[in-house]
């Protein structure tokens, strides 16, 4: 039976390719987006969506905003993607972050329980609690001990799900998911920086790339299917939290190193902390530098996820391996910039 989907944060990676995800399955999306002064929903005109998908005015700030809301779509599943999901930048607005990636998720709760407890609610939990994390792999029965004012919001938000569930009965789910890529990245996330800056090198846009820390690890995966995972939390006869990773874990150096390639370029490198640099021994230009305002007041060092159970009770593994996802973000960006299309 087709139900109706209620998705924020729609024009973000995730929520785009959830929405296409839904679609296609049959059910009705409706998709909040905030109020900015310049269009935002490039992601789901590239995926062919943007026609198909209800977009409403819905900033997760407000909580009247989110009352009418729900009182007006009725929904049968929120997915709750909305957030500053920029770790760098919550150093720099720790309260912003947490308005939005905290209580915001706490609205929605509140709001659920008092129109209609029935409703299904996912919040959008992360790698980022386990931070500077207690073992290795980590899985949903691994220690949180967050790094970043971001992780500590997300970590409320993690809780007060729990909470809600454990309290009221309601049907509330979070995705611990690690970090999930695609051509339809970000651009401030270092893997999108990686393929759409060397693609612009390459066509002689910029002339060197600049990172912060290259030895921190991260467990990449491809979100085309990790939103299928997310589904499947829903889904779900019984509410519970589950991890989605690759269960592979690679530095940023290394995901460099893959990409490099792609644009022709034969990397080195060359020197050692904020002097190494890598160079194109092809043409002998420098294609990296070190820029310490990249580094974090305190870093994530690795992550790698356990996603057994989301295997075994909901049958969902990840199949694209990091040098695929590489090949396809770098193949994305190269046509972007050979065809004088906007990287976004
Ligand atoms: P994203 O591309 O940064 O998208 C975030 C979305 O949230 C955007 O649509 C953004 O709108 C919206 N948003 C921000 N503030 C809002 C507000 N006040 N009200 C309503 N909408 C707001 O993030 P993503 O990669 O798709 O991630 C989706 C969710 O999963 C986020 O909660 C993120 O923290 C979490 N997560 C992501 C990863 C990952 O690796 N991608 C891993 C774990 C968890 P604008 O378009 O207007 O900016
Ligand atoms: N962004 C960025 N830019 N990161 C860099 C750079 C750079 O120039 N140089 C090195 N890095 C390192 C960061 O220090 C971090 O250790 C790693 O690259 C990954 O950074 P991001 O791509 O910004 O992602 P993240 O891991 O901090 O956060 C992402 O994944 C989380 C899940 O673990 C975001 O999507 C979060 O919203 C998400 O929760």
């Amino acid at each position: 039976m087709s139900k109706t989907i209620l998705i924020t944060g729609v024009t973000g990676q995730d929520g785009s390719y959830l929405a296409k995800l839904m679609l296609e399955r049959g059910d009705k999306v409706v998709g909040g987006v905030r109020r900015t002064s310049s269009d935002n929903t490039w992601r789901l005109a590239e995926l062919g969506v943007l026609d198909d998908v209800e977009l409403i005015d819905l900033d997760i700030a407000e909580i009247t905003n989110i009352l009418r809301t729900i009182e007006r779509v009725k929904p049968d599943e929120i997915y709750n993607l909305a957030a500053q999901s920029f770790v760098r930048t919550s150093f720099d607005h720790p309260i912003y972050t947490a308005d939005i990636d905290a209580l915001g998720p706490a609205r929605f709760l509140e709001v659920v329980r008092t129109v209609n407890p029935t409703i299904r609610f996912y919040q959008a939990s992360t790698s980022e609690m386990y931070g500077k994390a207690a073992e290795t792999p980590q899985s949903e029965r691994t220690p949180f001990h967050p790094r970043s004012p971001y992780a500590v919001s997300k970590l409320y938000a993690h809780w007060i799900t729990i909470n809600y569930r454990e309290s009221y009965g309601l049907h509330a789910c979070c995705g611990i998911l690690f970090n999930h890529e695609s051509p339809l990245r970000g651009r401030e996330f270092v893997t999108r920086k990686i393929t759409a800056g060397l693609a612009q090198v390459k066509y002689g846009q910029l002339k060197t790339l600049a990172f912060g820390n290259l030895d921190a690890k991260r467990d990449w995966g491809f979100a085309g299917e990790y939103v299928d995972g997310i589904r499947r939390i829903l889904q779900a006869p019984q509410a519970s939290d589950y991890v989605l990773a690759t269960g592979h874990a690679e530095s940023v150096r290394r995901f460099i190193e893959l990409a490099a390639p792609h644009f022709g370029f034969a990397l080195e490198w060359r020197g050692a902390g904020p002097q190494e640099i890598g160079v194109d021994t092809k043409s002998g230009r420098t294609l990296i530098e070190i820029d310490p305002s990249h580094y974090r007041p305190a870093e994530v060092d690795a992550l790698v996820g356990a996603a057994q159970k989301a295997e075994h009770e909901l049958g969902w593994r990840a199949q694209v391996t990091l040098p695929d996802l590489v090949a396809m973000m770098a193949e994305a960006d190269e046509r972007r910039v050979r065809d004088g299309k906007p990287l976004n």
